[in-house]
This record gives C-alpha cells, sequence and structure tokens, in this order.
C-alpha cells in the first residue's frame, strides 16, 4: 500500500520533471520558430507608424504621371493623396466627413486651411506629401474636404 503510494508519487514528480523537460526545450523552439514572423510584424508596425514615410514612396510613381498629364479635381487629389489619412483619422488627421472635428478648422478660413494644407501641418506634411501636385489642386481637395463636413 505504501508502496503503490511512493510509486504513483514517483510517476507524478516523473510526469512533472517530463513536463517541465518538454517546456524548457521546446518553448526555446517556438519562440524561434516565431522570431521570423515577430520581426515581420515588427516591420510592419514600423510601416504604420510611419504613414508620411510610406505614402511619400506610394505615391511617387503614379501621382507623377498623373500629373504632368492633367490637373485633378479635389475629390481625385482626395482619393489619391488626402485620403491616405483624412479617411481613417491616421496621424491624428481630421476624418472627412466628421463635422466635428472640422467645425473649428474651418472656422478658421479657407486661407488657414489652405495653408495648412500647403505648408504642412503637425503630422501632416507639406501638400500631404504630394509635392508634385500644383497649389491649385491641393485647395481643390481643401476644398472638397470642407464641402463634406459642412
Ligand atoms: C500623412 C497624413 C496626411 C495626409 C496624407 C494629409 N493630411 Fe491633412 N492633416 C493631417 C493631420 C494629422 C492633420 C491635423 C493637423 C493638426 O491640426 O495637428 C491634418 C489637417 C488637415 C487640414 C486642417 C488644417 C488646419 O489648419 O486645421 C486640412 C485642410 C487638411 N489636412 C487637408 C489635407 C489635404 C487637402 C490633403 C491632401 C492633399 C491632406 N490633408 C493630406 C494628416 C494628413
Amino acid at each position: 500500500m505504501a508502496d503503490q503510494k511512493h510509486s504513483s508519487k514517483s510517476i507524478m514528480y516523473m510526469t512533472i520533471a517530463v513536463a517541465v523537460l518538454l517546456t524548457v526545450v521546446i518553448v526555446p523552439f517556438t519562440i524561434k520558430g516565431n522570431t521570423p514572423s515577430t520581426a515581420g510584424s515588427a516591420e510592419d508596425a514600423e510601416v504604420r507608424i510611419q504613414p508620411v514615410a510610406r505614402f511619400e514612396l506610394k505615391v511617387a510613381g503614379p501621382a507623377d504621371a498623373a500629373a504632368s498629364a492633367q490637373p485633378k479635381d479635389g475629390p481625385a487629389v482626395y482619393a489619391s493623396v488626402c485620403s491616405a489619412c483624412h479617411a481613417t483619422g491616421a496621424a491624428g488627421a481630421p476624418v472627412k466627413g466628421d463635422k466635428a472635428a472640422w467645425a473649428p478648422r474651418i472656422a478658421t478660413g479657407s486661407d488657414a486651411l489652405y495653408r495648412s494644407a500647403l505648408g504642412g501641418k503637425n503630422a501632416m506634411p507639406p501638400k500631404g506629401g504630394a509635392a508634385n501636385l500644383s497649389d491649385d489642386e491641393i485647395k481643390a481637395a481643401v476644398d472638397y474636404l470642407v464641402s463634406q463636413a459642412r
């Protein structure tokens, strides 16, 4: 009886020992195995927290061609450039159509808004990062954003 108790205790300890061993052996492998994907998502995160840089990369190609072809109207500039931030509120941008967010900005007057959009403001780069666009194209996009928030 006592022996049996003893041996079932030993089995329990053995089981625990094996479990600990497995954990010690397997966990580092699991972590190692995850390292590439962890690094990947860290890269993703880096991309995500750099909307400005990513945005400039994205715009450089197609917008160049489009700008030399013909001037874009407000909605087109918004769709290709400004929506990167103003559709989602990325980088703290006031979201298109969010009247509460835009009201105090609209109250500063169109000229102030043009100046912000053309010259940049805090997280917003000059011309939203699309330096190849004309001032009129940017102003048209500002007018469009304002019209959507009235
Ligand atoms: C990289 C992100 C980003 C892009 C792209 C971007 N904006 Fe912005 N925008 C912001 C942020 C952030 C703010 C808020 C700035 C602040 O008040 O701190 C802002 C604010 C504004 C404002 C209000 C400025 C003010 O004085 O209150 C206007 C107008 C505006 N953006 C227009 C545009 C237009 C037009 C475009 C496209 C040509 C554009 N934005 C592209 C991030 C962006």
